[in-house]
């Protein structure tokens, strides 16, 4: 896969930032906090904007027990064309970073892997919904499945419900991701407290991507 981290990318434009990790990898904090540094956008998904925000609600509502597999991906990908069209990339274009807590990779692992769609289906599909818009970089934060379950506690939304198979075919995937566009990926080990583990990535995005 392609990113826009090639030489003649157009330096006015702001860079797009994507964190990515199972349930409870610490990811949303970490997002954060670099976006706090970067004075970056700070988004997430499923939401980022008002439609995505009741996509959000209804894919996520543990009541919603009857949502087909295939309405899941559609939906996250709903939610991920607005994202891209009202919010990231206008944000890009006025020369903002943006820093996005889950994108694409999210569905190829929790959709097309997770949900067993396949993940080529899950990536034509999300071109289309992304209109191509790739992260510049995608920090993985790599924790082990079971103690991130731990942090979680039992406040589970729908696809947490969904339990700890899941979670492992989750990281499987990242890591199987991040091995095949080490360019587009790079993997921190999400073990230690926030100050560590924020250390790590402020050191990648620093030796990356020059922030
Ligand atoms: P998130 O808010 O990141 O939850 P957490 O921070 O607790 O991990 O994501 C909500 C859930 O949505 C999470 O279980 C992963 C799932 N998800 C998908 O299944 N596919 C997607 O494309 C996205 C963006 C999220």
């Amino acid at each position: 896969m392609t990113n826009h981290t090639s030489p003649e990318r157009d330096a006015s434009r702001g860079t797009l930032i994507v964190f990515e990790g199972g349930d409870g990898s610490g990811k949303s904090t970490q997002a954060q906090r670099l976006a706090t540094r970067l004075d970056a956008v700070f988004t997430r998904e499923p939401g980022g904007t008002p439609i995505g925000d009741l996509i959000r609600s209804l894919v996520l509502d543990p009541d919603h027990t009857e949502l087909a597999d295939r309405t899941e991906a559609l939906l996250m990908a709903a939610a991920r064309a607005q994202h891209v069209d009202e919010l990231i990339e206008p944000s890009l274009r006025a020369g903002r970073h943006v820093v996005s807590d889950r994108y694409v990779a999210s569905s190829l692992a929790y959709q097309g892997v997770g949900r067993g769609l396949g993940v080529d289906v899950i990536a034509e599909l999300n071109r289309f919904a992304t209109d191509g818009l790739m992260p510049d970089l995608t920090v993985f934060l790599d924790a082990d499945p079971m103690a991130a379950r731990d942090r979680l506690g039992s406040d589970l939304d729908r696809i947490e419900n969904a339990g700890a198979a899941l979670g492992e075919q989750v990281v499987d995937t990242y890591r199987m991701l991040a091995a095949a566009d080490p360019e587009g990926w790079v993997v921190i080990d999400a073990n230690g407290t926030i100050d560590e583990v924020g250390d790590r990535v402020d050191a990648a995005l620093g030796a990356r991507l020059g922030l």
